[in-house]
Formats: C-alpha cells, sequence, structure tokens
C-alpha cells in the first residue's frame, strides 16, 4: 500500500497536495508518507509474529531520526554499518540491545563505540576483525557478543553491484574460514558467539536465492553444533526487493512464510535488516522543471534535482517511474529527464515517455525513498535537500534544506594562503 494518490488530478500525500507543500519548502524535497511507512513496517513485523524476532531496521537505505523514532516506536531495532549510524539510532531512541553492526571495515573507535553502548551484537566479517573486536572488548573490560557473516554464494539474480552473497563479493566468510572462525571465536576471551548472519543481496526479488541461502545455513549451523557451537541469534539480513517498474517480488507475508516453511523449528531469535521494501515506495523526490530543449537526437527535461540529490539511476542504471504532481497535460513526450549536474552520466530517467512538460512543472520521481536522501552529496556545491514527512492532513519537515554557509561548515583556509 501506499498513500500517494491523485485526488482531481493533483498528487496527494496522504491529505496533503504536494503542490502545496512544494510551494511552502520549495523544490527539490525528498517526501515521505507516514502512513506508508508504518503500514510497510508493521506488515514486515507480522510476517514473523509467530516466532521470536527482531525487525532491524537498515539505516543505510533511509536514516532520517524521524523515520528513525517512527520504527522504534513500532518495536523496530537498527541495522548500522557504521559509527555514524550507531549514534542517529541512539539518537532516534533505539534501545542498544535492538542494535546490529554489519559491515566489513568497522574501525577499532567504532568497535569501542558499540561495545561501550552495548549493542545485541557484531557481525564479524574477516578474522582480523575478530581479533580486534577481542581486543579491544578486553580493554573495556567488556565481553563482545558477536555473530560470524557467513557468505552462501548464492546468486541474488540482481545488479552486480548490490549482491553481496557471491563467492566473488566482499562480504561475509565463505564457510570453511567461517568454521575456522567461529572455532576461534569461541576461544577467545573476550569474546561471546551469540549468532550467525548473512545477506544475500538487495532488491533481491525471487524468493528462490533466500530459500537457498537459508539451506544454506542450516547445514551450517548443524556442523557448528556438532563442534558444540551454539547460536541463540540468527539474522539473515535485508534484501527483499521492492516494484520500481515491473518487478512482482515476493510480499514479505508471502517471504516470512518461506523462511519459516526453510526452517522448520526456530530455537533462535531470528533478526531481519529489511531496508528498501520498508521505506522504497513510503517516499519520492519532488522537483520542478527548468527548461525543455529539443537536442540533436533527443529531447531533454532539465530539472531542478539531479544525481547528487538521487544517485540511483546513474550509478545503477535504475529505474524510477516519473509522474507529474498536476495531471493536466494533453500528450506526451519522449525524453531525458536530466538535472544540472555537469556530468554526462547525470540523470534521472532516459528516453523516458512521461506526459508533455512546461518549465515550472512539478515532477515526482517515485519510489525515491530508499537509498535516496542517504546516498545523495553536495557534488556541484549543491546544498542537499530537505526532507518532509505527511502524516495525514499535516506536514513536517524533518530535515530542512542545507544553506551555503552549511556548504562550507568545517572548512578553513589556513593562515599561509
Ligand atoms: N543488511 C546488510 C548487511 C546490508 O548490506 C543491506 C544492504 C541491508 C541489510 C539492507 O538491504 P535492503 O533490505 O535495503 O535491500 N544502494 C543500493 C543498495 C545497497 C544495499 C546495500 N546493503 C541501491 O540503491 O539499490
Amino acid at each position: 500500500m501506499n498513500h500517494f494518490n491523485y485526488r482531481n488530478d493533483h498528487m496527494y500525500c496522504e491529505d496533503v497536495s504536494v503542490s502545496e507543500i512544494a510551494q511552502e519548502v520549495g523544490t527539490p524535497f525528498y517526501l515521505y508518507s507516514h502512513a506508508t511507512l508504518r503500514h510497510h513496517f508493521l506488515a514486515f513485523q507480522k510476517a514473523f509474529e509467530d516466532v521470536p524476532h527482531l525487525v532491524c531496521f537498515s539505516a543505510k537505505s533511509n536514516s532520517n531520526l524521524a523515520v528513525l523514532r517512527l520504527f522504534r516506536n513500532l518495536g523496530g531495532g537498527l541495522d548500522i554499518v557504521s559509527g555514524g549510524e550507531l549514534f542517529r539510532g541512539l539518537k532516534a531512541g533505539i534501545a542498544p540491545e535492538r542494535i546490529v553492526f554489519s559491515g566489513v571495515g568497522k574501525r577499532e573507535d567504532e568497535i569501542a563505540y558499540a561495545l561501550e553502548n552495548g549493542i545485541l551484537m557484531l557481525n564479524v566479517e574477516s578474522f582480523q576483525e575478530l581479533d580486534l573486536i577481542d581486543k579491544c572488548a578486553g580493554r573495556l573490560r567488556k565481553k563482545a557478543p558477536v555473530a560470524i557473516r557467513v557468505n552462501p554464494d548464492v546468486d541474488p539474480r540482481t545488479h552486480p553491484y548490490i549482491s553481496t552473497g557471491l563467492k566473488k563479493n566482499k562480504f561475509g566468510l565463505n564457510m570453511e574460514a567461517a568454521v575456522e572462525t567461529y572455532k576461534a571465536a569461541d576461544a577467545r576471551r573476550h569474546v561471546e558467539v551469540i549468532g550467525i548472519s548473512c545477506h544475500i543481496g538487495s532488491q533481491v526479488t525471487e524468493m528462490a536465492p533466500f530459500v537457498d541461502a537459508l539451506e544454506r545455513l542450516k547445514n551450517f549451523i548443524s556442523t557448528l553444533e556438532s563442534c558444540d557451537i551454539s547460536i541463540k541469534y540468527l539474522d539473515l539480513g535485508g534484501g527483499l526487493g521492492i516494484t520500481y517498474d515491473q518487478e512482482s517480488p515476493p510480499h514479505p507475508s508471502e517471504y516470512g512464510a518461506a523462511i519459516l516453511e526453510t526452517l522448520g523449528r526456530v530455537p533462535f531469535t531470528l533478526v531481519l535488516e529489511p531496508g528498501r521494501v520498508i521505506v522504497g515506495n513510503a517516499g519520492i523526490l519532488v522537483t520542478r522543471v527548468l527548461y525543455t530543449k529539443q537536442g540533436e537526437d533527443k529531447d531533454f527535461v532539465i530539472v531542478d534535482s539531479a544525481m547528487n540529490d538521487l544517485v540511483r539511476p546513474s550509478l545503477y542504471n535504475a529505474y524510477h517511474a516519473i509522474e507529474p504532481v498536476a495531471r493536466d497535460a494533453e500528450g506526451t513526450i519522449k525524453a531525458d529527464i536530466v538535472g544540472p549536474v555537469c556530468e554526462s552520466g547525470d540523470f534521472l530517467a532516459r528516453d523516458r515517455q512521461i506526459p508533455h512538460v512546461e518549465s515550472g512543472d512539478l515532477l515526482a520521481i517515485m519510489s525515491a525513498g530508499a537509498y535516496g536522501f542517504t546516498m545523495s552529496s553536495n557534488y556541484n556545491s549543491r546544498p542537499r535537500v530537505c526532507e518532509v514527512m505527511v502524516k495525514e492532513d499535516r506536514f513536517f519537515v524533518i530535515k530542512a534544506r542545507e544553506s551555503y554557509e552549511d556548504l562550507i561548515a568545517g572548512e578553513s583556509i589556513p593562515p599561509f594562503l
């Protein structure tokens, strides 16, 4: 379900007109629907209600404090990959014992920060990391709770940049190395093995790769048991895809049912790290048409948002539907929708058929709630856009638009210049 709909040919987010928000806050801006976020989170959680579970929302997909607070209020935890994401999670009021820390390159200060705050577990991705965690925990006189991230070597059949569970990917440890790491971890004084984790990739639109990975994990857990290593948490990562265009991914309820069926008995707490499936279709990027121009080969619609605001089309050739905020045009055009950034790779859509637009019109870049704002940058010294959340008939600016002053915050010119 998503709460972006047309009323009298004008796009609404819940009960607020999108163009009215644009008038108030200017463009471009990210816009999230509270009801959609809530609905998606609860639907996901419901899929696992029959077993002990913890839904650790993946902060990398959308880390705005208001979004994190909403999921905290619904009983969620957090999946983090950096000290910065831990800081956000704690600021949002998420209990540390509901936070899991993944990532291949945790720095010592980040590990210490996590241990000092008593997070649920660190998902270890290498032997050297295990050593560092042990050392760090010893210094802090703590016992570090860890899971080992296993790379199950299954093909998630998604974009190569976002597949993570293949042998050739940098993530996790292969089964053989993982057994050795478990044994080593078990023998470390300042480490307590409590879990196993895995994440195969993102925007996965079929169930088979998840089931495949889980079958392998199940076998692996039996191997561990035969070495007298038992676990309390099984972290299955995230990765469930959404509909951007024509994809028809499994509904969270189907995803949950298939996982529970594959697992059989569940003598542990399941940890899930969904990101995109919760926030992706709960957000849009609203942009204004600056100019239209006819090139020799093709037509261009030049808008005021760019690859620095939403990099997914440029980086992954990702498809985002583009809808007019007011459906009043007659006829359609086929054009590249491009931004002001000085790169040919700066496009939001290519050769896209959209309703006829004119300078000043508003366009909505759909399905932009995940990996939109969080991947944005200041390239070309463009201030980052604002983020807005709608709840019923009201809207709230949940992140102010950056100013020119913000752009130079922290910069200084040394005295010799
Ligand atoms: N857990 C781990 C360990 C992850 O690496 C990821 C995503 C997730 C959970 C959440 O995955 P999700 O449920 O959102 O698929 N920037 C790319 C996506 C990169 C995903 C990286 N890892 C994009 O815009 O498509």
